[in-house]
């Protein structure tokens, strides 16, 4: 039986390589997508998720448009795409056809409130993306940590910061959200940050395999990388030269292959109030703290796993 899950996203390229790993692998069944502010305003990671799942077939998957802010802070993340940070990595409308798709006009977090409510099979959640409409969701019922069976989710650094020196963006984006994630009790959750998805590096040359697939998901996944490659040879070159994580798409694809990422069962909290260090996240690598352990962390991730896993699933057409 497919595994289920429901991807939260700020799409985004690499969360596009996620829709469409999720979407498209035979081990899954992408329930739907929920959006929220992050990469690029909401209204655009909503029309990037439905063009891309137009584009490879999959328009029978229902996108919910969440957030359009930080539960707390305004002016969240708009600094960084006024840095234009975002924009380098995650242009505001992807390289893929317009689309007739329509959003649905159930919101986010009524949406999965409401899933997981019914639920009578379990659906993993992964956010790929700032916690807003998972916290939100958290805070309009208090029932939803009991009813959600495993959170799989992108973001948070221990030894790494993309956004600062000391936070990542997921996390940094909305980090009262974020606590509020970690604080839940969520009964399993699995956290994929920079320090695995750093080493799960795909290549300039993976690209090139990608496109020569000849699949539209193949194609758009060679054109979503390759320009994050071009952002990272500028911007924050990796230890093989012409490469670059593809953050999402790792969390997505250690739901059905939990062997890409090597993880170790600790405490993580998350900053909320200093200068330096907000949006971090606090991971009790030596157990210093007073905390039980609430999450599996990931630490290290298979890069040649992730490759073919890629490889396999944008292969086959929908
Ligand atoms: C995370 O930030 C976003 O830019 C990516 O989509 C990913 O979810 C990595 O820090
Ligand atoms: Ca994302």
């Amino acid at each position: 039986m497919p595994r289920k899950l429901i991807l939260d996203v700020d799409t985004g390229t690499d969360d596009a390589v996620a829709i469409m790993l999720a979407a498209l692998h035979p081990e899954l069944e992408l329930v739907g997508c929920t959006t929220v502010n992050g990469n690029v305003p909401v209204e655009h990671c909503t029309d990037n998720t439905l063009r891309v799942l137009d584009h490879i077939g999959r328009g029978d998957i229902p996108v919910f448009e969440g957030l359009a802010r930080p539960l707390v802070r305004p002016d969240f993340p708009l600094p960084r795409r006024e840095r234009d940070l975002s924009g380098r990595y995650h242009p505001d409308t992807l390289p893929v056809p317009p689309t007739a798709l329509r959003k649905q006009a159930t919101g986010a977090v009524e949406f999965l409130i409401e899933t997981y409510r019914t639920a009578t099979e379990e659906i993993a959640l992964v956010p790929v993306a700032p916690l807003s409409n998972i916290a939100a969701a958290l805070a309009l019922d208090p029932r939803f940590v009991q009813r959600v069976p495993e959170v799989v989710i992108m973001g948070g650094a221990h030894a790494l910061g993309n956004v600062t020196p000391s936070a990542e963006f997921n996390i940094w984006a909305d980090p009262e959200a974020a606590a509020m994630v970690f604080a839940a009790g969520f009964a399993k959750i699995t956290l994929v940050p920079l320090d695995a998805t750093h080493r799960a590096l795909i290549t300039r040359e993976h690209c090139t395999e990608l496109d020569a697939l000849g699949t539209p998901a193949a194609q758009a996944a060679a054109a979503f990388i390759g320009h994050r490659i071009v952002a990272h040879d500028e911007h924050q070159k990796q230890a093989v030269p012409h490469s670059t994580p593809v953050h999402d798409a790792l969390a997505a694809g250690s739901l059905v292959a939990p062997s890409l990422i090597t993880t170790r069962r600790l405490h993580v909290a998350v900053e909320t109030a200093g200068v330096l260090t907000v949006g971090r996240t606090v991971i009790d690598t030596h157990f210093r703290g007073r905390h039980a352990p609430n999450c599996d962390v990931a630490f290290d991730a298979d890069a040649a796993g992730f490759a073919a896993l890629l490889m396999r699933a944008f292969a086959a057409k929908a």
